[in-house]
């Protein structure tokens, strides 16, 4: 193991009927809350209703912002970062999924700030302060309920950016897997492999030494293949969508790391797809993985793979480790795009090689990826072809 801080003080209130701790948590931030939305999910599943009721309870004044976009416009952080100046905002509550809390998040930043905050993307201006962040989460997928993470997306600069800072932490999350009972077999399917691209990014290492997170990962592979399934079929199954949900949160809430120093590989490259595409997070990446695999497989890798293989996917272990390597990248394309029935290729999508150039050079704007293998430019390109 290498050194590392792990400190993430998220409180959680999991599980059915925890809403009635909402009121007496929001409370101790203030009177005035601004509530984050999306496009209207939340009224359609009766949550909002919900959430005015719990407020009234306690005397505590309402302020909305609808209408976030999934792939999170600066536009919206824009607009909450006003509201939030122009009304006192004492905390802000984000329902919904991933694009919800970030946009949330940047607009609790923003409102401390008295620049544009496409500044904390375009001039990397420092993260000092921001208001405090309570999130109802209604899908499993990207993890920022319990991260301190946020992406944003510029459609003018067409650029989607993220960034990291602890004053981004949500300081309360209800995740409550009955919310998540209305979400599509498309989103489930996609916000399971957005949380399996969490754990690969930072599974597929060559660093040594992480025999416990690596058993802890791939219990949690085990559990997306096992209930990403299930709860597509059988949408109110409480046992999937718990599964689903709290793995979200443990896949990328920091304490997987280890205080592993390489990069992640397949998020910059999708978050390039999304930019120029505005495609789902999720199908970005089931495109990218499998490809992504097989170009970093080789003889200096091939051990990591095996035991993906044998561990996650029980493949037999007496098979050489190159056609075990071999054999878990199949089961893993399988999974993506025969069980949860993505797109398996660009040309599916509507992506397209004459942007590949200006992807991909965005995607290592730093000249390279230094991820499980160092990718530069030209070898992003390849994937990028592999995936047509
Ligand atoms: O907008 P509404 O009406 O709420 O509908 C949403 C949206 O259309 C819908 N939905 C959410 N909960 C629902 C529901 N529909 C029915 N029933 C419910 N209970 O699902 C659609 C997608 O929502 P979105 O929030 O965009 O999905 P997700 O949670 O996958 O978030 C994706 C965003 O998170 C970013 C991605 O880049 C993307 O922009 N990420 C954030 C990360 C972080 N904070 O650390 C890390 C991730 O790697 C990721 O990059
Ligand atoms: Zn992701």
């Amino acid at each position: 193991m290498n050194n590392f801080v792990y400190d993430v003080p998220v409180k959680v209130y999991f599980g059915e009927n925890q809403l009635s701790n909402l009121g007496n948590e929001l409370i101790k931030y203030g009177k005035k809350v601004l509530l984050t939305y999306g496009g209207g999910s939340i009224k359609k599943i009766g949550l909002y209703d919900k959430i005015v009721n719990e407020l009234e309870k306690f005397g505590l004044e309402l302020f909305e912002l609808s209408g976030i976009e999934p792939n999170p416009r600066i536009e919206s952080v824009r607009e909450g970062a006003k509201i939030c100046k122009e009304q006192n905002i004492d905390v802000l509550l984000a329902v919904g999924g991933g694009s919800t809390i970030d946009a949330t998040k940047y607009i609790a930043a923003g409102a401390c700030v008295d620049f544009d905050p496409w500044d904390f993307f375009s001039k990397w201006a420092p993260i000092e302060k921001a208001l405090p962040i309570v999130t109802i989460l209604t899908l499993s997928a990207a993890g920022s309920e319990m991260d301190s993470g946020g992406v944003i997306s510029n459609l003018e600069t067409k650029d989607k950016i993220g960034r990291l800072s602890p004053y981004l932490l949500p300081k309360v999350s209800f995740l409550d897997p009955t919310l998540t009972y209305t979400v599509s077999p498309y989103q489930t399917a996609c916000g399971s492999v957005d949380m399996m691209a969490h754990i690969m990014e930072v599974y597929f290492n060559i660093e040594k030494d992480f025999y416990m997170l690596d058993c802890f990962m791939e219990g949690m592979m085990k559990t997306i293949i096992k209930y990403t399934p299930i709860a597509m079929k059988e949408p109110e199954n409480y046992e999937a969508r718990a599964n689903l949900m709290w793995t979200s949160s443990w896949a990328i809430n920091g304490f997987v790391n280890g205080g592993k120093k390489q990069e992640w590989s397949c998020h910059p490259m999708e978050h390039e797809l999304s930019a120029i595409y505005d495609i789902t997070h999720g199908l970005g990446l089931a495109l990218l993985i499998p490809r992504w695999l097989e170009y970093c497989l080789d003889e200096t890798t091939v051990s990591k793979y095996y035991q993906f293989g044998v561990n996650v996917f029980d493949i037999d272990k007496n098979l050489e480790q190159m056609e075990v390597a071999k054999e878990s990248i199949k089961r893993l394309s399988k999974f993506f795009f025969n069980t949860l029935g993505l797109d398996s290729t660009f040309t599916k999508v509507g992506i397209k090689q004459e942007d590949f150039e200006i992807m991909a050079q965005k995607a290592c704007s730093n000249g390279t990826i230094k991820g499980f293998k160092t990718l530069n430019k030209e070898d992003i390109i390849k994937i990028f072809e592999m995936c047509l």
